[in-house]
């Protein structure tokens, strides 16, 4: 990173930027790459590339994080009506359910120009997403003539357990977007993959919204970096969040964590109601908040339910997994 030439990424003259777009398009299989500052902003380009005209709508799942965590931007900003379709424990939805939601042509109903689909599916416990369901949704979208796009925020956790290729698993999508800065461990930044002249839209749709980046290959060569040992270091990633799944079911005394459900580096857990049923004892978010005071712990109690989530990364170590079950247990004994 300080030995990096840089330039200015606005007006395409960043030399890394160009090589990571570049290596990132020919990794992936798809004509060009456009480097970005966060996965949100990723996928509003994306969903406004992919969805033209003012007032059309974009299928997506209840739980997807689109719909539930980038603060409405498809609407607020993109003029897009969210269609919402209800998400299975598996990341998937029923097809049924997607052919009976498109609607007739005509003037009344916001038509559908996009469908949209996750991998890993972040609201589904890090579910992995099959080719094989992404094939079928593909067969509608061709056959009334809608685009695709993956929200891939941490596609390669799910696609080292999948044992599929990266350029075979996004070929059915128009645009991709993949975050950098989550398990691939880039200081920041997401990309966004499509081809050429879908990938040239959404680089002006990135200007309107002002993440356009100058000096920006000082944080983008780090991405050269991850791609080189990714499926190495995202399948420890995936191992150590099994291994904290395993460690906390066996406290069946104070949470409750399935570990057969952990399929890439998400865990969830839950305090028993034994626990969170005592007069002024703990809940998930102020066992979340002590385990970042008292530990430098981070974790993520959900908005929507009483879960804690916990998310694996290369700078988490096996001892750290062993530290943070051991705080956990500390974290809650002190407080019931
Ligand atoms: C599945 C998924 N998509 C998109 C994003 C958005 O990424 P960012 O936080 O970089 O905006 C996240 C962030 O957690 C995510 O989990």
């Amino acid at each position: 990173m300080v030995k990096c030439a840089v330039g200015d990424d606005v007006y395409e003259d960043d030399p890394n930027v160009e090589v990571m777009q570049d290596a990132l398009a020919e990794f992936f299989g798809k004509e060009a790459a456009l480097y970005l500052p966060s996965g949100t902003q990723s996928n509003l380009c994306s969903i406004m590339t992919n969805c033209r005209v003012k007032g059309s709508s974009a299928i997506l799942g209840d739980k997807s994080h689109i719909y539930n965590y980038e603060r409405g931007g498809m609407a607020a900003i993109g003029s897009i009506f969210p269609q919402v379709i209800s998400n299975q424990q598996d990341g998937t939805f029923s097809l049924e359910a997607l052919k009976k939601m498109m609607p007739p042509p005509t003037e009344h109903i916001a038509q559908p120009s996009v469908i949209c689909l996750e991998n890993s599916h972040g609201g589904c416990n890090g579910a992995t997403v099959g080719l094989d369901f992404v094939k079928e949704v593909k067969k509608v979208a061709k056959k009334q003539k809608l685009r695709m796009h993956l929200d891939g925020a941490r596609l390669l956790n799910a696609l080292v357990e999948q044992e599929i290729e990266p350029h075979e698993y996004v070929k059915p999508f128009d645009t991709v977007s993949i975050c950098l800065s989550k398990g691939l461990g880039c200081p920041v930044g997401s990309v966004l993959l499509g081809k050429e002249k879908d990938i040239y839209y959404a680089r002006n749709i990135r200007k309107m919204l002002g993440g356009g980046m100058r000096q920006a290959g000082m944080t983008a060569v780090c991405a050269l970096v991850a791609f080189d040992d990714w499926n190495v270091v995202l399948k420890e990633d995936n191992a150590k969040a099994k291994q904290l799944a395993h460690l906390l079911e066996s406290e069946n005394d104070f949470v409750a964590c399935e570990a057969a459900s952990v399929k890439t580096n998400m865990l969830t857990f839950q305090l028993l109601p034994s626990i969170t049923k005592k007069k002024g004892s703990l809940d998930h978010q102020t066992l979340s908040r002590l385990l970042k005071e008292q530990h430098n712990i981070l974790t993520l109690p959900s908005f929507f339910n009483d879960y804690v989530r916990v998310v694996t990364h290369r700078d988490v170590t096996v001892e750290d997994v062993e530290t943070t079950h051991k705080a956990i247990l500390e974290v809650i004994k002190a407080n019931i």
